[in-house]
């Protein structure tokens, strides 16, 4: 097809050889498969800023880091300098977001880097070649869904051990190739120590994935792995090898009244005794 004109640059540069078709065109982004050489590859292209209609977008920078500091004051002003950093800081994120999983043993498409706005990656296909369907296109035995879901979960941990909670994670964001599921779609992912949301966030997507695997496998729907996996997390006891079980039980110690009561009052005896004391001595000196 005819290059579209912000894959250009990357046609220049020798990137890309040739843009064979348009994947879809979505609220975030334009998808294309490319041939770069031999391989056939994926390119996405995101929007403008202005089209995107990511909603509280806020919400998920929060605690994103900028390390340059004068980037970091344009970007809250809000200029258009701050507004180009800003758009930048949100097109790099995914290509980083993708290394760090690929990194942290997450299947992720391979990243192949992001150029002017367009991230360059693995095309995921099915086992014919063809692109591979999403989650939500595929329906399967309870077997394969109590196998494919327990694999998410694992992904759903490794990535919270590389610091990230995905923030969007559906059936919609999900490919499925004949090795199971392909974790895409992740300019959005968080920060899961400095954003206030992670927790509920990453409740959120463990809910989605258990909703729809549940679909196939309705005893997955007692499960209770995000509490299970937060709590490891916040007692800094996750580990890419820690086992999951989706069970949980909330611990809620009774307070023993009677005890602190006691406590309190020896407190008490014990600062009067201390008076009486400073008290005396301070007599004896006259
Ligand atoms: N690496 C890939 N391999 C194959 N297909 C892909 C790949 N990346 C994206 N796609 C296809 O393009 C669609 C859109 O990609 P993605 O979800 O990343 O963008 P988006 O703009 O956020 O879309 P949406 O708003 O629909 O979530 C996916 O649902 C999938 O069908
Ligand atoms: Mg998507």
């Amino acid at each position: 097809m005819k290059t579209p004109k912000r894959i250009q640059p990357l046609v220049d540069e020798g990137l890309v050889d040739e843009v064979i078709s348009q994947l879809m065109s979505g609220k975030e982004a334009t998808v294309y498969v490319v041939r770069s050489g031999d391989d056939i590859r994926c390119a996405k292209v995101y929007k403008e800023a202005d089209k995107r209609s990511f909603k509280q977008a806020v919400l998920y920078q929060e605690g994103r880091k900028v390390r340059n500091s004068r980037r970091a004051r344009a970007m809250e002003k809000g200029s258009k300098f701050g507004r180009d950093q800003q758009e930048e800081a949100w097109q790099n994120a995914e290509v980083e977001a993708l290394y760090r999983l690929a990194n942290a043993g997450v299947r992720v498409p391979t990243p192949y880097g992001c150029f002017d706005g367009v991230l360059l990656m693995e095309l995921v296909t099915d086992a014919e070649g063809n692109v591979a369907p999403r989650l939500n296109d595929v329906s399967m035995s309870a077997e394969k869904a109590l196998n494919d879901h327990a694999l998410v979960m694992t992904y759903v941990k490794r990535m919270l051990c590389a610091g990230l909670v995905h923030g969007d994670l559906s059936e919609f964001n999900v490919l499925v190739d004949s090795e199971g599921p392909v974790i895409i779609d992740l300019p959005q992912a968080v920060d899961a120590a400095a954003n206030n949301h992670a927790k509920w966030m990453l409740a959120r997507d463990v809910n989605n994935m258990t909703q729809y695997y549940g679909l196939y496998a309705p005893e997955l729907l007692k499960t209770q792995y995000a509490k299970e996996i937060w709590a490891l997390f916040e007692a800094g006891e996750l580990k890419p090898e820690t086992p999951l079980t989706g069970e949980f039980t909330e611990v809620l110690v009774e307070a023993d009244v009677s005890a602190v009561l006691e406590e309190i009052q020896a407190a008490f005896e014990e600062a009067q005794e201390r008076k009486q004391r400073i008290q005396e001595a301070n007599e004896e000196d006259y």
